[in-house]
């Protein structure tokens, strides 16, 4: 066991901890103050930072769209240097954490902030970042990752920086009364391939990360068996708190990790606008089955620890499409709005984007992701 991990991203869980960023933001700050298309205006989130912020001198920008793209957040870098804003408050999913965490580094940086994403350049500095988190998927909101897209060119990238770590993240669950069933669904799905990246690949040693996998598994598992009950806090709260830890890197600290499923959805949103989650749930299934020679071994642990699955690793796989078929998400790729053109396209991407040999084992090569395509298609 060998890692390094240090998470400074401060937490402010429960109803109403919005007013601790009064105190969590100097008063010398000069904020921007960025959403999305005003979703936080129904749900509360808008008035109530309003109101913390009455002793700050605050500007708003709005309409980061998903899928944020460098094109909208060029137009908030603008109003920054301008404005000789401060700190960075980021209001809404992990779109808008995502374009934000961009933004708070494109400040800092003299040349065409792109080049963080096609690997020119290394993020040296940023603009500090709050965040208030509307809805539960990514874990963005206590990560160091950043995906963002550019429009001019269908695509979408991504970088590490521990620059882009926001200084806190307020997580009121009851933001999240106003989401639908679809943003809800997309998140249970998200955190679900978010914990699988991290867990299967090989068999480890280390006890806390896989025991501690399992339990969010489990957690994601009863979710959907309770899909029922998604109106509900009790349900909303725990949702948001599985989806933070799935993703702020801890259970995958020390181990070897496989991000393809991500990689290949990427492409797919870039090309089609599908939903992240949806982007997942037509790729991860097929993958898994081609690569039951690498996987089967955790795939086996996965069916025994969370669904009391023994010696049959096809009924964890079919386990894991029914979960997302459960909560309305489906498995494959002929239900999508694609093309004929998509297996071409997501090839050449991954190809231009240096991700010929993914996976644990860099045996993912592009005609696997051909097979899984056509599998998914089938
Ligand atoms: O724009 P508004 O009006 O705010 O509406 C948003 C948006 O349309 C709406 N919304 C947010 N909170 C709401 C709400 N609607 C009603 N009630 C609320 N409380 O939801 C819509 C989608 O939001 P978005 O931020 O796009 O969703 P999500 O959090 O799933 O973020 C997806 C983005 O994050 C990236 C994805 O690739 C995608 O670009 N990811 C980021 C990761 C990271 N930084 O760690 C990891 C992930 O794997 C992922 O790649
Ligand atoms: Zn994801």
């Amino acid at each position: 066991m060998e890692f390094s991990y240090h998470n400074p991203t401060a937490i402010e869980f429960g109803e109403g901890k919005i007013s601790t960023i009064s105190d969590l933001i100097g008063k010398d700050k000069k904020v921007l103050f960025v959403y999305g298309f005003g979703s936080i205006k129904k749900n509360g989130a808008y008035d109530q930072v309003v109101k913390a912020l009455k002793n700050h001198e605050f500007i708003e920008f709005s309409g980061v769209e998903s899928n944020p793209t460098i094109e909208t957040m060029n137009k908030a870098l603008k109003i920054v240097k301008k404005e000789n804003i401060d700190f960075i408050l980021a209001v809404g999913g992990g779109s808008v954490i995502d374009g934000c965490k961009y933004l708070a580094a494109a400040a800092k940086y003299d040349g065409d902030a792109w080049d963080f994403l096609d690997g020119k350049a290394e993020v040296k500095d940023a603009l500090p970042l709050g965040v208030v988190l509307t809805l539960a998927a990514t874990g963005s909101e206590s990560n160091n990752l950043t995906v963002v897209s550019k429009k001019e060119i269908d695509e979408k990238r991504l970088y590490f920086s521990d620059y882009s770590y926001p200084q806190f993240a307020v997580m009121d669950p009851t933001f999240m009364s106003t989401l639908s069933d679809t943003q809800l669904a997309n998140g249970l799905v998200d955190a679900f391939v978010h914990i699988s990246e991290q867990y299967l690949t090989k068999l480890n040693t280390a006890l806390v990360n896989d025991g501690y996998a399992e339990t969010l598994y489990r957690g994601l598992t009863k979710l959907a068996k309770n899909w029922d009950d998604r109106r509900t806090t009790l349900w909303q709260e725990n949702l948001m708190l599985i989806a933070n830890q799935a993703l702020n890197f801890q259970i995958g600290a020390g181990l070897v990790q496989d991000w393809s499923t991500h990689l290949i959805g990427h492409e797919l949103t870039a090309f089609y606008g599908i939903d992240h989650a949806r982007s997942l749930a037509v790729v991860q299934p097929y993958l898994l089955r081609l690569m039951m020679a690498d996987k089967g071994e955790k795939i086996a642990q996965m069916g025994k620890n969370v669904f009391g699955i023994e010696n049959d690793n096809e009924a964890v796989i079919a386990k894991i499409e029914s979960i997302y078929q459960s909560v309305g998400v489906t498995t494959k790729l002929s239900d999508l709005d694609i093309d004929d053109k998509v297996i071409e396209n997501v090839t050449s991407a991954l190809k231009s984007h240096g991700y010929t040999a993914m996976g644990e084992n860099a045996n993912i090569t592009l005609d696997i992701v051909t097979q899984i395509l056509k599998d998914s298609l089938k």
